[in-house]
């Protein structure tokens, strides 16, 4: 019988939730145009949408919160968080910022420009989004495994470093600015990066004096990822894994909605103290003064207490346990999903589960539907309503390569009975896959219309 270890932590405060009859739901998903994303959360029985901002903070986190220090400048709560940060990940200077994408942003004001390109595995969308807002080309470099979701190898988010190398000398080292790693590939299913490929892309990009970023959100669930499955790691600890990882960068970002267990924070750390000057004179300009970003006093002190129980192996093996229990149960359903399960979410293969649907009548989107109309179950739909777009050139509409249902696992928030719950609705919307039909966009934006679209069933 799979099951999964019980909770590392017991519950001490509850936040009520409950399934809304069948015709309310019904209701409310005619009113949000059947996009999951206009719900109003208190209609959702189990929100599965993302991992971000969505965990549970301990109460040494809570406690930590009283002691925020909220001064406007060189409060005592920022030289407590850069004491752990330099602790983690050796970098001598770093900026607090509100979340991933502000980094990503200032890092982009100032390092990208027309015609520059940034490699990487795969670029997070709010990365790529920010490399293209300045004009730079972000560039896919994962290997070609990861583009096979059944393939069952320990390191799926690992660059080609060949595809690397022979890249880099056809573009030209002088066209890229920076060049990163994300950890684990969320774009390509929270699948994690061994040690021995981010020495080698480190090694390639210092061979052309490009400097090392890494997007550090999901680091802890990586470095357990590299405990677990690599040889030679086994009895290093996730805190001596990190410092290795980071020992080889030149500077990382981090939403740390994730692996800091927070509900809001993030930052950007370097070695260069020229860059840092730069990077203080944007955040001023963006998210606020240097010692607070754009957080409260409060916001740094549990980030700083969150970043060492990320990090926590009890805390690790229960996280990565509970990923694998959940994806073990679906697949037992029948239902295809991304191999291995991931770090933070599992994968639905939507388009293979509901293959009578065409890419065009999105089959994700239905999935979606299926789920909540079902189960009040919230996941998202990673597929033709997110990546779907005209060519420039033709006008042809392209289709992705994959049409994929995202559920992610919130930290600390869920119990392995809400994760049976939500395997008793996967297997009857598995019973009754026959009878789902696909959907017709009636509104969309533009840009990112995934989410604000509204649909119609057809
Ligand atoms: C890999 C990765 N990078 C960057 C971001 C952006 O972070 P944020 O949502 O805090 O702006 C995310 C968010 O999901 C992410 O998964």
């Amino acid at each position: 019988m799979l099951k999964h270890p019980a909770e590392p932590f017991r519950i001490k405060m509850v936040e009520p939730i409950s399934l809304q009859p069948f015709e309310l739901r019904k209701q409310v998903m005619i009113q949000a145009g059947y996009n999951l994303f206009s719900l109003p959360a208190k209609d959702v029985y189990i929100d599965l949408l993302t991992d971000s901002g969505t965990g549970a903070m301990s109460q040494a986190q809570w406690a930590s919160i009283m002691e925020g220090d909220e001064s406007y400048a060189g409060a005592r709560s920022f030289y407590r968080l850069k004491e752990v940060i330099n602790d983690i990940f050796g970098f001598e200077f770093f900026v607090p910022t509100h979340q991933g994408r502000a980094a990503e942003n200032i890092l982009s004001a100032i390092m990208v420009s027309n015609d520059s390109y940034i490699p990487s595995n795969m670029h997070f969308d709010t990365t790529d989004a920010n490399l293209r807002a300045r004009g730079g080309r972000p560039i896919n470099l994962v290997n070609d495994q990861a583009f096979d979701i059944s393939a069952r190898v320990p390191f799926k988010g690992n660059m080609d470093i060949d595809k690397l190398e022979k890249w880099i000398t056809e573009i030209g080292a002088e066209k890229i600015p920076f060049g990163c790693i994300t950890i684990t590939n969320n774009a390509g299913g929270g699948q994690p990066v061994s040690l021995k490929n981010i020495k080698e892309v480190a090694a390639v990009y210092r061979s052309h004096k490009i400097p090392f970023f890494i997007d550090a959100c999901r680091y802890a669930e990586n470095c357990f990822f590299i405990k677990l499955r690599e040889p030679g790691y086994e009895n290093k600890t996730t805190l001596e894994i990190a410092r290795e990882i980071f020992s080889l960068a030149d500077g990382a970002w981090m939403s740390s909605k994730k692996d800091a267990i927070v509900n809001i924070g993030g930052f950007l750390a370097m070695r260069d103290e020229n860059l840092y000057q730069k990077v203080c004179n944007e955040l001023i300009l963006r998210e606020g003064f240097p010692t607070y970003g754009g957080l409260a006093g409060r916001d740094l002190e549990a980030l700083a207490t969150g970043l060492y129980e990320g990090l926590n192996e009890d805390y690790l093996d229960y996280r990565l346990k509970q990923t694998a229990y959940f994806a073990g149960k679906i697949r037992e359903i029948g239902i295809p999903i991304i191999e291995p399960a991931g770090g933070h979410a599992i994968y639905l293969d939507a388009g293979s589960l509901l293959s009578q649907i065409p890419q065009n009548e999105f089959p994700g989107q239905a999935l979606t539907a299926a789920l909540y109309l079902e189960g009040g179950i919230r996941g998202v739909e990673i597929g033709s309503v997110m990546f779907a777009h005209k060519d420039q050139d033709t006008g042809e509409m392209v289709y992705p390569k994959l049409e994929l249902v995202r559920l992610a696992l919130p930290r600390r928030v869920y119990t392995q009975s809400h994760l049976d719950y939500v395997v008793d609705i996967l297997k009857e919307v598995w019973e009754k896959r026959d009878s789902y039909r696909g959907y017709r966009i009636t509104y969309a934006p533009e840009l990112l219309r995934h989410f604000t679209a509204r649909f119609e069933p057809l």
